[in-house]
Parts: structure tokens; sequence; C-alpha cells
């Protein structure tokens, strides 16, 4: 029977879904936390050390989350992701995708970079920089959004609508992160979320905020979307951009009624999605990991330990 390893501190409702899902498959599954891996060279076993993996490496990791911490501890559990790609294991997401969308600046140059439409953003160090760029930006009637670099689940986002409110622009640990502020169209304020598994966008919901902030974590109430082809292609290019297995692509449409990408999540959220729309979401990942990713790596998997 195959083994995936499951990478997460908080298996939850996803974990449970995913090993599930999994078991469906004939795939066991194990919780297991980036901070109890190693990376062990002595010779006395596999380079990466698993726990519950002592005898067989794992078919494949599912990478539910990645902890917190100093840049050393971030850096040697991207190590780990980055390792046992090279070994031959399939990452979903992988290590490099993981790193690029945590990084809201690299996330926001590569939508750019993409030619895909994404708001207008600064990343910088300075600060009488970042207080002229968005006194620039409240002269020219845009609001401004300030997000911290490694943020999620709305967590640290501000909005700047007057002068006054620059007092409080603060920086991120050292760097801003400014972006133009989106108005949605239609009655009150919302985004999409638009979720894509290997190239295809599978499910959207739009999210409704109590306020300007539409994230889920945040009291944001999800509803049913039929996703247009427009908006599929854009969430797919988006993806794309990131090089991600699958991915949640947040999109606001503007009031003159273009989409814009707003950010790329390589360890996205399902439960609100899977809500408001028919689809087992567990399912369609454990599908793609393993009919995909885990049947095709065997040979180099066995070159890299033999
Ligand atoms: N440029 C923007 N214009 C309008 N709303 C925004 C903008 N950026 C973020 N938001 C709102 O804030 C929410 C959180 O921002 P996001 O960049 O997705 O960060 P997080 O990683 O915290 O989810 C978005 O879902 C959206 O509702
Ligand atoms: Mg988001």
């Amino acid at each position: 029977m195959g083994c995936i390893a499951i990478f997460t501190d908080d298996p939850g409702w996803h974990g449970k879904q995913l090993r599930l899902a999994l078991a469906r498959r004939g795939y066991r599954s194990e919780y297991v936390s980036l901070t109890e891996c190693k990376i062990n060279l002595d010779g006395s076993g596999m380079p990466v050390y698993i726990p519950g993996f002592e005898l067989a490496m794992p078919d494949a990791v599912f990478v539910r989350g990645v902890p917190g911490g100093s840049l050393q501890e971030v850096v040697f559990y991207l190590d780990i992701l980055h390792a046992l790609k090279i070994m031959g294991i399939p990452v979903y997401n992988d290590g490099h995708a993981v790193e690029r969308s945590v990084d809201k600046g690299m996330t926001s140059f590569l939508l750019k970079h993409a030619r895909l439409k994404t708001p207008l953003t600064w990343v910088l160090k300075d600060r009488s920089s970042a207080l002229a760029i968005a006194e620039q930006e409240l002269k020219n009637g845009h609001c401004v959004i300030s997000k911290p670099l490694f943020g999620s689940q709305g967590e640290g986002v501000r909005r700047i609508e007057k002068t006054t409110d620059l007092f409080w622009l603060t920086s991120s640990n050292g760097v801003y992160y400014l972006q133009r502020f989106v108005d949605c169209e239609g009655q009150g304020y919302s985004d999409i979320r638009v979720f894509v598994v290997h190239g295809k966008a599978i499910a959207a919901m739009r999210r409704r905020g109590k306020s300007w902030l539409n994230n889920v974590a945040r009291g944001a109430k999800c509803e049913q979307i039929i996703l247009d082809s427009e908006l599929s292609e854009l969430a797919i290019q988006a993806t794309h951009a990131l090089a991600m297995d699958y991915a949640g692509v947040d999109v606001i449409k503007d009031a003159e009624g273009h989409y814009n990408v707003i950010e790329v999540n390589s360890i996205p959220a399902w439960k609100g999605l899977e809500s408001v729309c028919d689809l087992n979401i567990a399912d369609v990942l454990a599908d793609d990991l393993i009919g995909r990713c885990v049947n095709q790596s065997k040979p180099p998997l066995q070159m890299a330990v033999s």
C-alpha cells in the first residue's frame, strides 16, 4: 500500500478530507510537521528524515502547511521540500511554488511579468518614498492597500483612505508592500476565489466581506458563481505564472468589468468553496496527485535513493 505524507501542524477539516480521499484511492497518509523533519547526511539512512517514514520514503508529500518562524527556520522547511523534490518525490505544491506565492512581492512581479492584469503595486524599503507613493495615489483619487509581504487570511491588510491615515502607514518587518485599491463592481464589497487544479479551473465562488476585506477567515460569506471563460483563463494563467500544480486564485472584478488578479495561494483552503459547489475538492486533488504525479515519479525515486 502506498503512503503519502501530509505536511501540516494542524490537520483539521482539510487534513481529514485529504486523508479520506487518499484512502479511497488505496493510499495511507501520515500527518507530519515540517518542524520534525531533518536533513541527515551521515550516510546511515535517507538524507531527509521524515518521522513515520524511517523504513521507506513517502510516495509523495502534500504540503498543507509551512510553519512560520525565523528566516533560518523557514529556509530550512523549504530546504526539506526542495530536497525531497530533488530525490524524485512529488511535492504538491513544491517548495518553489510555495516560496513564490508566500511572498506577495514576487507573486505580483510574476503576475505582471506574465502580462496578467493585476493592480499597480510597489514593494520598497524607504519610508519617505512609500509615503510619497501613497500620498500621490490619494491625490489621484485612489485608496491604497498596505499588506505584510508574508501575510495570509487578510491578516495585517490595511486600507489608506485619506491623508491622515498616512500616519499609520507601517512597514512589515522593514518592507512596504503598497497596492492601488480596486473598486469592485456591483453592490457592497466582494471578490472571487477560483480554484485551479493542473491547468483547469474547477470551481469558483464570490466572497462577500463585511467590509472591503473579503477573506472567509474574516467572516466573508461564500456565494456560488458560474465560471466564465475569461475568468477561468485568467486564473489558469496566473497559476501557470507561479508554476503551481494547483492554486486558489483571488480575483476582483473592477467597476469597469475587468478582472484583476490579487494573489495566488499555493496552500489554499477549500472548505468555504466546497460549501457552494458540488465537488469534493480533496478527491480532485488526490486524483491529480496520484494519477499525474505519483504514478509518473517512480523511476527517478528509485535512482535517487539507490
Ligand atoms: N488591491 C486591492 N484592492 C481591493 N481589495 C483588495 C486589494 N488587495 C487585497 N484586497 C482585499 O483584501 C483581501 C486580502 O488580500 P490578499 O492580497 O488576498 O491577502 P491575504 O493573503 O491576506 O488573503 C482580498 O481578498 C481582497 O478582499
Ligand atoms: Mg487572499
